[in-house]
């Protein structure tokens, strides 16, 4: 299969050659994609250089699908352009998440609504995927009707620029800034930017995604989006009321049996997620889980994962696996 990741210099793009690779996806021909900076450029994928090219020359070379992440004004120029020439697109930015024509996909909760027409396919936001992959089972048993999350999200986040600027912070080094206050040994409670109702962006794109993707807009989602100067993954508070009643060992029980996720809770030997140990990790971690003594059926949780893996790189060739199981790619 011909396969053109485009944003191959990033770090999404790095890490989707890295797990097509782990994953053993049938790639026959890379098409590595970047800005026109970068085109000649080398990649190397299964120890073979491959030349990176424009958008233009990669739709020349028929790709069977191409996998996006190259920022959303990329994606809204390029993805149609793609998907005309009959190519499938995995889209990894917010530019098509909120199409209603468009399928917002996390493989084990809503792979199953995907057809052969999806030419466009948009993969959520890091934050919400970690976050709906436990989510999703405890609402099939208790129906949720209110989240409040706050994140503690890492740099890469943010990509290769904010990787630079926490290094050269740390070196004493004056680089470029992607962040507008200094982010080593400090937390900035922005991600992406302010709306009018002083949410962020990022912040809003937690509220609907979560809505999109579970297929019920009745869950209430509240969240404040904060970066830390941190490098392995994102982490999550979660605060999640429900309509039923619950046994803890029950929401334990549904948790430990959940595909991809991994519960990890146990305080007595101080054993909880954290970012430094879901770093390279396809799995969402989940601990810290203890009943809102506060009102009834409310749970609290602690969710962490590497937002390059499961919160980007993964979840795309997830879909791109499903697409080839059924034959459609
Ligand atoms: N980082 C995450 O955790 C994460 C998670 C989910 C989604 N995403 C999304 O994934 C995208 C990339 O994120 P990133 O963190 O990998 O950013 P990044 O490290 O800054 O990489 C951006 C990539 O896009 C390429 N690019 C820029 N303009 C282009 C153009 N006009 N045509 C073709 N390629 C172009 C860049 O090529 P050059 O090297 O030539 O500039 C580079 O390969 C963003 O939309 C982001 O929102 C990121």
């Amino acid at each position: 299969m011909k396969v053109a990741v485009v944003g191959a210099t990033g770090l999404v793009g790095t890490k989707m050659l890295q797990v097509l690779t782990e994953r053993n996806f049938p790639v026959t021909e890379l098409i590595p994609v970047a800005s026109e900076k970068s085109v000649g450029k080398e990649v190397t994928f299964k120890g073979k250089p491959y030349k990176v090219v424009n958008a233009d020359t990669a739709i020349s070379m028929k790709p069977d699908v191409a996998l996006f992440s190259a920022g959303g004004s990329t994606s809204l120029e390029w993805a149609p352009k793609f998907a005309a020439a009959g190519i499938t697109v995995i889209d990894n930015s917010s530019a098509w998440r909120m199409d209603p024509t468009k399928k917002l996909v996390v493989p084990e909760i809503n792979g199953k609504t995907l057809t052969p027409e999806d030419k466009i396919i948009a993969n959520p936001n890091c934050s919400t995927i970690q976050m709906v992959l436990v989510l999703n089972p405890l609402h099939q048993q208790y129906k949720i009707n209110r989240v409040v999350v706050s994140t503690y999200q890492s740099v890469t986040g943010t990509g290769v620029k904010a990787v630079d600027q926490l290094m050269n912070e740390r070196k004493g080094i004056n680089g470029e800034m992607a962040y507008p206050h200094q982010i080593d040994l400090n937390v900035i409670p922005q991600i992406d930017v302010f709306l009018d109702n002083g949410y962020t962006k990022e912040e809003m794109k937690m509220v609907k995604e979560t809505t999109k993707i579970m297929g019920d807009d009745t869950i209430r989602v509240t969240a404040t989006t904060v970066r830390i100067p941190v490098i392995g993954g994102h982490s999550e508070s979660v605060n999640v009321a429900f309509d039923k009643e619950f046994e803890m060992k029950e929401i334990r029980n549904i948790l430990e049996n959940t595909a991809g996720v991994i519960v990890v809770d146990d305080p007595a030997n101080q054993k909880y997620p954290m970012p430094k140990d879901a770093h390279e990790k396809d799995e969402v971690f989940v601990g810290r889980i203890r009943r809102d003594e506060t009102q009834p059926n409310t749970l609290n949780m602690w969710i962490v994962a590497d937002n390059l893996r499961k919160g980007a790189a993964t979840n795309a060739v997830q879909i791109a696996e499903y697409l080839h199981q059924q034959k459609w790619i």
